[in-house]
């Protein structure tokens, strides 16, 4: 790529060539996702030489496959297997996939503790939105709720998506995940609560800040965003820094939290119910993301 400014087509070929690419083709990822942080490496004033590389490396960390994938097309197989077999070997199955990931795997020893200290505060929802949910939604065995439930479940990671539906499926849930950047293009779907677990500090290293407006664009009475207490190697306390987070991002929209916390995972649970707003900027949307004219 040469030293001139990137054209429309720049961007088309650089966001081909990634996605096609031996590390993301089987992802199926959506493209706006890969536009915007070229737009955002060149709005930044990155040398266009030095923005494909800038944009691989933010890619990276917002997929992060070094949290754990398994073998998507031999999981649904087993699936199926389990499902012949009865409950019992679903469940088991389910508890595999949560140990593949690190985000869900550390949660298992206390899961139904976790849930139900959640519920205990905001009631049995009949519908959820699992904003950027990863593997979470095997988890449903130990939440308590009935299978009339309404599990809206959003990654950006298609053989993801259709192993989650799969699963609603063989559990007897309408199969409702979708692969969307919930970032780009927050779900419309009106929902009891949002489940926002362990990624709004990796949102703030997407883009600094953009926690405020996509909490107020999700159509939800409470918002339950969990974040790590401590580092992934256990190194580092972080509950100050995560508090601040979510103070920062909620200062001054008359929003009230409360908080707990289960084996290291602090969960805030946002009531945006009570708010002050006026109601057309409680009901503010992002833009929806363009994808026509790149
Ligand atoms: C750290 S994991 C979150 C794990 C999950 N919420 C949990 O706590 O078990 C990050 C997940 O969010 C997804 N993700 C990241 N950014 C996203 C976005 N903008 N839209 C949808 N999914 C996103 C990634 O693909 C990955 O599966």
């Amino acid at each position: 790529m040469s030293s001139k400014a990137l054209s429309t087509e720049d961007i088309e070929e650089i966001t081909r060539r990634v996605l096609g690419s031996r590390k993301y083709a089987s992802m199926e990822l959506p493209p706006e996702t890969v536009k915007d942080l070229i737009r955002q490496e060149i709005a930044a004033g990155k040398n266009p030489k030095d923005v494909e590389k800038a944009m691989r490396e933010k890619l990276h960390q917002i997929i992060a496959p070094y949290l754990g994938d398994p073998d998507y097309a031999a999981e649904e197989e087993n699936l199926l297997r389990a499902a012949a077999e009865g409950n019992e070997a679903v469940r088991n199955w389910c508890l595999r996939m949560l140990s593949v990931h690190t985000s869900s795997r550390e949660r298992i020893p206390q899961m139904a503790e976790f849930y139900r200290a959640i519920f205990e505060r905001i009631g049995t929802p009949e519908s959820i939105l699992d904003v950027a949910c990863a593997f979470n939604p095997f988890a449903f065995p130990w939440m308590g709720l009935p299978e009339s439930t309404a599990y809206h479940a959003y990654d950006l990671h298609t053989p993801r998506v259709h192993l989650i539906n799969s699963f609603f499926k063989v559990y007897g849930l309408e199969p409702l995940a979708e692969t969307r950047d919930i970032l780009l293009n927050p779900p419309e779907t009106e929902a009891n609560t949002a489940f926002f677990f362990k990624e709004a500090h990796r949102f703030e290293s997407r883009k600094k800040g953009c926690n405020r407006d996509f909490w107020i664009s999700l159509p939800v009475k409470t918002i339950v965003v969990t974040l790590p207490a401590e580092n992934l190697t256990g190194q580092h306390q972080m509950r100050d820094r995560q508090r601040n987070l979510i103070s920062k991002n909620i200062d001054g929209l008359g929003w009230t939290f409360e908080e707990t916390e289960i084996a290291g995972e602090m969960i805030f649970i946002i009531d945006k119910h009570r708010s002050a707003l006026p109601p057309e900027l409680s009901a503010q949307r992002l833009e929806p993301a363009e994808e026509s004219s790149d």
